[in-house]
């Protein structure tokens, strides 16, 4: 129930979007004098041509707040005028303060509390439900939700099956009041704990407290399943599309854009098929940036902003999946 004040006259949504990728570009080829591995081999298996590398003094902070900033200015909105900043991360500045907080500071958000929240690369669907709900409840006007991630700070170079998948990078986007006409139409999110053990970080938290025992094992890197994660991947999405859909009462050829987790590119294109979708009408980033983890969607739709492949009024659906096992989709009318 909306309790904004305003009647059925407006809803939640989103007022503007942001993104801020590292110029420093990692290619196949650079790769291949790491790693066995070939460019052959991960445009075929993944899609990934390049990826974005974050310098090695910057911090998530640096890009959650450029992101943030482009958010805001497309919105047309202050920082001052912020009631909540979520930074949706795996990879914060460090284990607290909390990456939202450092972005708040330097936002000058004055008026803003601010936390991180953690759903791996679903974080950005969590992030949007609650903005959601915060701004329809008319407990906040504005939320600004940031997704921010360098995983190359956590991916083990020495790894061929995981190093040649991830980038860093940061995508946000700023939700308020918008006409009922447009906004959030619908949210599916899902997380299945059971499946934590194909894709995590042991080192580092308060069961394998960082030790040189534990760097020396290179316990501080991402560890994946990458079979189980690619299947997790597509049964998750498909059932968290058709719920949303569902739930709004339309059908997929009500869809403008389908916005993507960008993991693999093979996982796209069996989602897309599954969806009898156009390639027009799928967002694809994977081959200059790879997995930017929570990243990935806000990135791939404020490019889909930025180039006119979706424009005021139309409907993009968001869908993406990521380490818990998490999932999530959100449909709104932009
Ligand atoms: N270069 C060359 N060969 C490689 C490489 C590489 N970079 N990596 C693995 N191989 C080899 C393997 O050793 C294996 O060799 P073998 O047959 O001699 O044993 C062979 O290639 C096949 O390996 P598979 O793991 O079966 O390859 P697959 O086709 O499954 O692709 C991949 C692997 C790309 C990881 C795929 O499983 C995938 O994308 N999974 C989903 C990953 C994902 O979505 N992760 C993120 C989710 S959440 C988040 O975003 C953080």
């Amino acid at each position: 129930m909306e309790q904004n004040g305003l009647g059925s006259k407006m809803r939640a949504g989103i007022l503007g979007t942001g993104s801020a990728l590292p110029n420093k570009v990692l290619t196949n080829q650079d790769l291949e004098k790491i790693v066995d591995t070939s460019d052959e081999w991960i445009v075929s298996r993944t899609g990934i041509r390049e990826r974005r590398i974050a310098g090695a003094t910057e911090a998530t902070s640096d890009y959650a707040l450029l992101a943030g900033q482009r958010a805001l200015a497309s919105a047309g909105i202050q920082a001052e005028d912020l009631d909540m900043i979520m930074v949706a991360t795996v990879t914060p500045d460090m284990m607290f303060p909390s990456t939202a907080s450092l972005v708040q500071d330097r936002l000058g958000a004055t008026h803003a509390a601010a936390f991180d929240l953690e759903a791996a690369c679903s974080g950005f669907m969590y992030g949007e439900f609650l903005a959601s709900g915060l701004v329809n409840s008319g407990q906040c006007k504005y939320v600004l939700v940031i997704a921010g991630d360098l995983l190359s700070r956590i991916t083990d170079y020495e790894d061929r099956s995981t190093c040649v998948l991830f980038g860093d990078g940061a995508g946000a986007a700023v939700v308020g009041l918008v006409p009922k006409e447009r906004g959030f139409l619908a949210f599916h999110l899902g997380s299945d704990g059971a499946g934590g053990k194909f894709l995590y970080m042991p080192g580092g938290g308060s069961r394998l407290p960082a030790s040189q025992e534990s760097v020396q094992s290179r316990q501080h890197f991402l560890k994946m399943e990458g079979q189980e994660t690619f299947k997790y991947a597509v049964r998750a999405m498909g059932v968290s599309v058709e719920r949303v859909l569902s739930d709004a009462h339309l059908e997929m050829t009500d869809v403008d854009l389908l916005v993507p987790h960008q993991a693999n590119v093979r996982i796209i294109e069996a989602i897309r098929q599954r969806l009898h979708l156009d390639p027009a009408k799928v967002m694809y980033t994977i081959e200059k940036y790879g997995n930017t983890s929570a990243s990935s969607i806000p990135i791939a739709l404020d490019e889909a902003v930025r180039e006119g492949k979706v424009m005021q009024g139309q409907v993009a659906l968001m869908v993406g999946f990521g380490a818990g096992m998490t999932w999530g989709a959100v449909l709104v009318r932009m």
